[in-house]
């Protein structure tokens, strides 16, 4: 709630990507009851860091979940709210369109990187963040903000911010629960894993910040600082 009153205060409005997932699930049920009053919703502008290639109204979508939970229940218009278009069959077509709208909203140039205010990131078993998996052509991506990431193992491709856009935020937070997090928390935050493999292990903002939001299952397995 601060980085949002204070992004508003200094720049006038806040920027917000949010991810899928049952964790950023549980704090948007959260928002929706307990800050409706308190956030600038009308100076909250909403993105997705990934989405599923599917339609809005499709159980799978992240837009509908964050929808559901939190922005249909909130006093955010409409106009602030920018969605994947992942209705589109074309996936690559997809990733296009909604990479010249981030250009278009942030007025960045080729080659530049939109600052947002913050972006939201869960953990997958298997060490995923956003649709970043490991062993993903798209970990390589360097020039462009979003992506259409084939996946293998889920036979389907996933849209994606990059790592250069989610490298690029003021803030990035994750957002981890549960007992099954335990062991690939432990390898991303402490132990000497490759990147490729544990995708989250390569989310380093160059000059923002690095939140973990943790609860105590998925923090079991961490040593404590001596
Ligand atoms: C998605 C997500 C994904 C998610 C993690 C953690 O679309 O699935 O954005 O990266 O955040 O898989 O999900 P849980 O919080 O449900 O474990």
């Amino acid at each position: 709630m601060h980085v949002a009153n204070e992004s508003v205060a200094t720049r006038g409005r806040f920027t917000i990507a949010l991810s899928g997932g049952s964790t950023p699930k549980a704090l948007y049920n959260l928002l929706a009851t307990n800050a409706r009053t308190i956030l600038p919703w009308d100076r909250m502008y909403f993105f997705w860091s990934d989405e599923r290639h599917v339609p809005p109204t499709d159980p799978e979508s992240n837009y509908r979940m964050a929808d559901e939970a939190m922005l249909s229940k909130v006093p955010v218009p409409a106009g602030n709210i920018y969605r994947m278009p992942a209705e589109n069959p074309d996936a690559a077509a997809t990733a296009e369109a909604y990479e010249t709208s981030l250009r278009k909203f942030f007025q960045t140039k080729a080659g530049e990187f939109p600052k947002f205010d913050l972006i939201l990131l869960g953990l997958g078993p298997d060490g995923h963040t956003a649709s970043l998996f490991p062993g993903t052509a798209g970990l390589k991506e360097k020039s462009r903000l979003v992506i259409a990431n084939p996946v293998e193992k889920l036979k389907t491709d996933r849209l994606s911010f990059t790592y250069p856009l989610i490298n690029a935020a003021r803030c990035v937070a994750f957002l981890v629960s549960g007992m099954d997090k335990a062991t690939v928390l432990r390898s991303v935050l402490q132990e000497n894993v490759p990147g490729e493999q544990y995708p989250a292990k390569l989310v380093q903002p160059i000059d923002g910040r690095l939140v973990w939001f943790l609860d105590r299952a998925a923090a079991s397995e961490l040593s404590q600082p001596k």
